[in-house]
């Protein structure tokens, strides 16, 4: 609960002072209603708040959160099976931030949190998707055709995937380390790229999104992105949707 002054100046409408000469001159309703009185209570996510007719909408924050997330946690915010949440690692940050795009349960790496509803549109659009980088342990070692298909496009069954950057890191045992760029973002789509190729992932981690990259992140730890981040992070995608 906020008060309605201070919501109003919050907003942008005009300073503190205006907000409450503005409320007294019966200029602003709540919930339909005209409040003249001084230190009326409102809730920002439920009451509904207009100054001479026009609707106010809260200015909140933005926050940009990169997190290296570990492996048994859900990026959903909610989970039936109350499984670990990717939200739980976020506690300090203050805001209800979400996951652009999503990483499963099994994976991990870098995986970008906001309340910018805005930018996770623009970022997760097909139109452009960012390249993302994951580093795939798979099963058993893949030959040089197998990953050109890779390249070509995979057919899944939602359809053929947009190529693909794939790169032989080196081999473990008998399976391999593979660095797999693509430009999409569907469904645990690197894990059946790589069981389409009969290769299955028994390990997953995203290392990179476009420039941003998990350089001295621990995993389970996040940061703030820098403003000239969130910038650059704009400038990729919002011009273009
Ligand atoms: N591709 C997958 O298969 N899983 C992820 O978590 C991300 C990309």
């Amino acid at each position: 609960m906020e008060r309605l002054q201070k919501y109003l100046a919050h907003a942008g409408v005009a300073s503190r002072r205006t907000c409450e000469e503005l409320i007294t001159a019966g200029k602003v309703k709540v919930n339909g209603q005209v409040v003249r009185e001084m230190g009326v209570k409102i809730d920002p996510s439920t009451d509904v708040v207009e100054v001479s007719g026009k609707l106010i909408e809260a200015r909140e924050e933005k926050v940009y959160i990169l997190l290296n997330k570990p492996k048994g946690y859900v990026t959903t915010l909610r989970d039936p099976q109350g499984r670990p949440k990717v939200v739980d690692l976020l506690k300090d940050v203050g805001k209800r931030v979400y996951p652009v795009g999503r990483l499963d349960f099994d994976t991990e790496g870098l995986l970008i949190m906001t309340n910018d509803g805005e930018t996770t549109y623009a970022l997760t659009h097909p139109k452009h998707e960012i390249g993302k980088t994951y580093i795939a342990l798979v099963n058993g070692l893949p030959d040089r055709d197998k990953l050109k298909r890779f390249q070509k496009g995979l057919r899944l069954a939602d359809g053929l995937t947009a190529p693909a950057k794939v790169k032989f890191l080196k081999k473990q045992g008998s399976n391999a380390l593979l660095e797999i760029k693509v430009y999409e973002g569907r469904n645990r789509q690197v894990r059946r790229m790589c069981e389409t190729i009969g290769h299955p992932v028994l390990q997953l981690k995203r290392v990179a999104m476009g420039f941003l990259d998990l350089d001295g992140l621990e995993t389970g730890k996040y940061r703030h992105l820098t403003p000239s981040e969130v910038k650059k992070l704009k400038e990729l995608v919002l011009k273009s949707v």
